[in-house]
């Protein structure tokens, strides 16, 4: 139904509100000439402001489980997961950065916690385990994104799975520079200095 497409342009809007650029300033801090010079979690934890980072966490993945269950509520299923896709895209490339914006793995979160649950609890365990394990929160990150479709699959929900598959490949495309650092063996550690 062409009416859910509609959607979109709220679940992009709501995405494409940089929360990790926004808290930071206020503490007068331009994010993104500190670490990795992104706009999410982990580099907001690089400037040593733990309770930033937890607020960039939980409003990232919050504004992308509000675009999905805000479009359920008003437009079924159907659009609840484009409202998501959009989201994403908003967080990952919005207008008012240039496009550019930060690398999803919050965001395809709280997307995923609110399209399939168990499939997003799965996401979710799967990034604290894979980041604990490796002190790498981009490797958390990427197995997340992959672990979501995949459970979303098993469950059976394939328009929810293919969705959340986009992203991930979306997402891993915007760690390409994490994946080089990975290999040539210079990835910050969570935790470490710089
Ligand atoms: O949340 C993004 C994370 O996976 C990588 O961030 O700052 O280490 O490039 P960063």
């Amino acid at each position: 139904d062409g009416a859910q497409l509609i959607w979109f342009l709220p679940g992009y809007l709501l995405g494409s509100i940089p929360f990790g650029l926004l808290l930071t300033r206020m503490i007068g801090i331009d994010i993104r000439s500190v670490g990795s010079g992104n706009i999410g979690t982990t580099n907001v934890l690089r400037t040593g402001n733990k309770r930033l980072a937890a607020a960039t966490l939980l409003l990232d993945a919050g504004k992308g489980a509000a675009a999905v269950l805000l479009a359920r509520y008003f437009a079924g299923d159907g659009a609840a997961m484009l409202a998501g896709l959009a989201a994403f895209i908003g967080h990952v490339w919005p207008v008012w950065l240039k496009f550019r914006g930060g690398k999803g793995v919050a965001t395809l979160l709280g997307v995923a916690l609110a399209a399939v649950p168990l499939a997003g609890l799965a996401a979710l365990l799967t990034w604290l385990g894979g980041a604990l394990l490796t002190r790498f929160s981009s490797v958390g990150g990427m197995a997340a994104a992959v672990a979501a479709p995949l459970a979303a699959l098993a469950m059976g929900k394939t328009h929810s799975a293919i969705t959340l598959a986009i992203m991930a490949a979306i997402l891993i495309w915007k760690h390409r520079d994490n994946i080089v650092r990975l290999r040539a063996g210079t990835e910050s550690r969570i935790g470490a200095k710089g």
